[in-house]
């Protein structure tokens, strides 16, 4: 197998650090080759608070992940998310010289920066600038304007920014290893690239990746990314809220959760309890199962709706025919599907990578998907890339870093 056949994905995620690796095979598809995992401190809600410990954790990640898969690992495509993620779409436009009718790659690029003119705050870089629809002389639904004749390009992208410290700061945690970064890309893109079918982006699909510190959303519609964002809300506030509710340590509190929680109400038999057996240092407890569901439920209740209201500000949600798609490690509560349906008022499925072989555990399990989605990521870029210039985009992050 030769290096370049080899894509590294790498999430720095509040709860674990993941680092999958894949090789791309001579008929398109993907194999992961093995999976490198460790807890992970030093991040919280998405973010890198303590830079020397999250570093710790990614090179035990990224070890685990060479020993798995045999391979050396020398650069990696990285997940960032956060709360500081926004987004907007804007369309871009370019008049053709006189003396030309056919629009070329150079024109595609500058319709790309055209629509890019737009004043986003100071202290933060554009992370995506992604295609919804080309637009020639007005006639719409283009797919690919170049060699087409025309005057005019237009284009609809949406675009995603982010602080730019922050996203420096995931790439030098990176750098400092020392790891090439091939790219960075915003979590929920990168899941959305394994957990929906083409087909479902068509129909109109909106992925939540609810991690342990984050809610990362993408929406898509007539197959084009409409909306996107990140709610600084996670797995790890049920923890808490189990923590605090049940007056029992966090470590307890965890374990309850994954295993005997569930957001459904009403199940349970009258006065169904589960016994915490006593450790060092806790005297043990009976607890309410309708208790402890009812915490979850009234969380992950906030949470959904609260993403409602977030999406709800533009119209896109309404041309979802497709539904929710739920994933991350926080999709694996019981019953989630119900509640986000219920909400939302449209099917909801809990769902993690598709489509990829390899490593069936992997694979299966949600919280692997913004990870594994980095490599389907990679493989649709690399083919792009001469064509794109993708490297030219790096400089935005890159500069002024030691
Ligand atoms: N079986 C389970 N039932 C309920 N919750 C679970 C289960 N397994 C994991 N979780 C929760 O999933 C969360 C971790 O998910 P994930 O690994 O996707 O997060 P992350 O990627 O590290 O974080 P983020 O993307 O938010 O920065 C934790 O809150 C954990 O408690
Ligand atoms: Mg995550």
């Amino acid at each position: 197998m030769s290096n370049n056949d080899l894509i590294v994905g790498l999430e720095i995620g509040t709860s674990k650090i993941c680092v999958v690796v894949g090789e791309t095979r001579p008929d398109g598809t993907l194999k992961i080759l093995g999976v490198g995992q460790a807890p992970s401190r030093g991040v919280r809600k998405g973010e890198i608070v303590d830079f020397e410990t999250a570093m710790k954790c990614v090179h035990e990640a990224v070890v685990d992940a060479e020993q798995k898969s045999d391979v050396m690992i020398r650069s990696v495509y990285v997940a960032v998310a956060g709360g500081h993620i926004q987004s907007f779409n804007n369309r871009g436009c370019v008049i053709l010289p006189e003396e030309r009718d056919e629009i070329d790659d150079q024109d595609v690029e500058d319709v790309k920066i055209s629509a890019r003119e737009v004043s986003i705050p100071a202290q933060n870089a554009f992370l995506h600038s992604i295609i919804q629809h080309y637009h020639v002389d007005g006639q719409d639904g283009v797919l690919n304007p170049i060699g087409m004749l025309g005057g005019k390009l237009e284009a609809d992208f949406h675009i995603i920014h982010g602080v730019r410290t922050r996203i420096q700061n995931t790439i030098r945690c990176v750098k400092e290893l020392p790891l090439e970064v091939e790219d960075v890309v915003f979590s929920a893109l990168a899941s959305a690239q394994v957990v929906l079918t083409q087909h479902q982006k068509n129909l109109g699909a909106l992925v939540v990746d609810i991690g342990g510190g984050t809610t990362d959303y993408i929406l898509y519609v007539d197959g084009a990314v409409k909306q996107s964002g990140a709610l600084a809300i996670g797995g790890d506030h049920i923890t808490n809220d189990i923590s605090m509710g049940l007056r029992i340590p966090m470590a307890r509190a965890e374990k309850l959760k994954t295993e005997e929680g569930s957001c459904v109400l009403g199940n349970c038999l009258p006065g169904e309890t589960i016994l915490l057996k006593d450790d060092s240092g806790f005297a043990g407890k009976e607890i309410e199962r309708e208790t402890l569901n009812t915490i979850i439920h009234l969380r992950l209740r906030e949470t959904f709706e609260l993403l409602k209201r977030t999406v709800e500000e533009e119209p896109f949600i309404n041309y979802v025919g497709a539904g929710i798609f739920i994933t991350g490690g926080c999709s694996l509560v019981n019953g989630i599907d119900h509640l986000a349906g219920e909400i939302f008022e449209m099917p909801a499925h809990v769902t993690h990578a598709q489509t990829l072989s390899g490593l069936t555990s992997a694979v299966e399990n949600p919280q692997f998907s913004t990870a594994i989605g980095l490599l389907k990521y990679a493989q649709a870029v690399q083919v792009d890339r001469p064509r794109r210039g993708i490297t030219r985009i790096f400089g935005r992050f890159f500069s002024g870093m030691r």
